[in-house]
């Protein structure tokens, strides 16, 4: 019989189910670069510390290295009969280099051993994503810096509301991917502590250095206690509401744009190369993208759902529930680096049209809040009178089949006799949008600032481009 490197005490062969249920390696070899990281880091601290020798070092760092590029190179296939990644690596390197092989673990467990392989998993994709949020951030600026006077209305409940530029509408979500950029920079931070050395939980008699092997890592420092750092998962349920968030964002932006981009609204037009036909009906262009987008924010939020459900009841340490971390983290990290891709190239080439937009704006009556800010500047009215009348002068505008900023004067004064002639030029949807300069305002000279700001901390975040 096979011995089982990992089961001292187990004299049968496992069960053909029970290898089905329980083995991990068909997706966490997703985790070989970083289980080789940890044990050449890990072998390294060993031998610097006299735990191995010098040569079982040099036998252990050489046959790695070699499995690396056999991994990478497809001579070794990680499509085996191995319980996990780590027992695949360790049983290859054994077979390679025998006795120095089996010393490898010494002052190890798998449970730190996968807590660090994940972490370091998760570590990785939390600055990539971060760095693909800067590349979306910055193509919405561009957008923005050619649109701060394409006028749009903007919308409360879906309805028109008070006209806006379409820069402003862009650097709305471009703040919300810097909010995003952020949580994934400030989880990196705060998950940057190396799980190795605690072993199964309660440390290790041996004289190891979790400084070195954090430091050879990356890591700032060790983690502080080994109980929780073998139990915790905090670190992977960080990046999948990180991820959630970002998809959210990315959702609502997609809606937007099949919104924008259907025959009703007509205020953007996808790139071919980002649309597809029908089977049946020849005239379709459809925005299959961005309903893609959407949709797929639904399996990132199952994903975060999945995994708070799995750790609720789990006792202190390490549980095998917990090996249910991965499959989720693995998909919602895929399905977010390709979403931020795509998003980055359907945004770059997308058609504005602005004139299409600009048209919208002379439906809803747009400019009715800047004619009752009018009579309260003017005559002192209290805002509530001021609103009433306006509502009075929206129903006249109504009935006469025009736009509020379309009355005549006489028309104005038949419900407000104080109107006076400075009310020409207040309801032009353009004037009423650069009225609007209060900070973080709508006017063209305050979307202006919000573009040199968001450029300026783009250009502070070069550490990490
Ligand atoms: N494959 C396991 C996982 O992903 C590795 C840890 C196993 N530890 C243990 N004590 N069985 O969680």
């Amino acid at each position: 019989m096979k011995k089982n490197i990992a089961s001292a005490r187990i004299t049968t062969q496992s069960s053909k189910l029970l290898k089905e249920l329980n083995d991990s390696l068909p997706f966490d070899k997703l985790l070989y670069a970083e289980d080789i990281q940890g044990s050449l880091a890990h072998a390294f601290m060993l031998a610097s510390k006299g735990i191995i020798s010098n040569e079982d070092y040099a036998l252990i760092e050489k046959g790695l290295k070699e499995i690396l590029a056999e991994i990478e190179d497809g001579t070794f296939s990680l499509d085996r009969d191995d319980e996990d990644i780590h027992m695949a690596i360790e049983g290859y390197l054994t077979s390679k280099i025998g006795d120095a092989g089996k010393r490898l673990h010494t002052a190890r467990s798998r449970n730190d051993q996968v807590a660090l392989d994940f972490r370091l998993y998760v570590q990785k994709n939390s600055l990539l994503l971060a760095k693909l949020l800067l590349k979306n951030i910055k193509t919405l600026v561009d957008i923005a810096s050619k649109h701060t006077t394409t006028l749009l209305p903007g919308m409360t409940h879906l309805q028109h509301a008070q006209p806006i530029n379409f820069g402003y509408h862009m650097m709305a979500y471009a703040s919300m991917f810097k909010r995003d950029y952020e949580r994934f920079m400030s989880s990196y931070e705060r998950n940057n502590y190396s799980p190795l050395g605690c072993a199964a939980l309660a440390g290790t008699p041996h004289l190891i250095d979790r400084d070195m092997t954090a430091n050879r890592l990356g890591f700032k420092e060790p983690t502080l206690n080994c109980l929780d750092t073998v139990s915790d998962r905090d670190f992977a349920l960080e990046i999948l509401f990180n991820i959630a968030t970002m998809m959210m964002h990315i959702s609502r932006l997609s809606e937007e744009l099949i919104l924008w981009s259907s025959s009703e609204f007509g205020w953007i037009t996808l790139d071919d190369r980002h649309a597809t036909g029908s089977s049946i009906m020849p005239q379709k262009k459809n925005p299959d993208i961005p309903e893609l987008l959407r949709g797929k924010t639904g399996r990132v939020n199952g994903n975060l759902i999945g995994l708070l459900t799995v750790m609720k009841g789990l006792p202190l340490a390490y549980n095998k529930d917990m090996q249910e971390d991965k499959e989720g983290v693995f998909d919602s990290v895929k399905t977010a680096t390709l979403s931020l891709k795509v998003l980055n190239e359907m945004m770059s080439l997308m058609r504005v049209n602005s004139e299409n937009m600009q048209k919208a704006c002379m439906v809803g009556h747009l400019s009715a809040t800047d004619l009752a800010d009018y009579l309260v500047k003017k005559l002192g009215m209290p805002f509530r009178d001021a609103y009433h009348t306006v509502g009075n002068l929206v129903n006249l505008a109504q009935e006469a089949g025009v736009d509020i900023s379309e009355l005549t004067l006489e028309q104005l004064r038949s419900i407000e006799p104080q109107i006076d002639e400075d009310i020409v030029g207040i309801l032009d949807n353009r004037n009423s949008m650069n009225a609007r300069t209060s900070k973080g305002g709508t006017a063209t000279i305050r979307v202006s600032e919000q573009i040199d700001t968001i450029k300026e901390w783009l250009d502070k975040q070069g550490e990490y481009k």
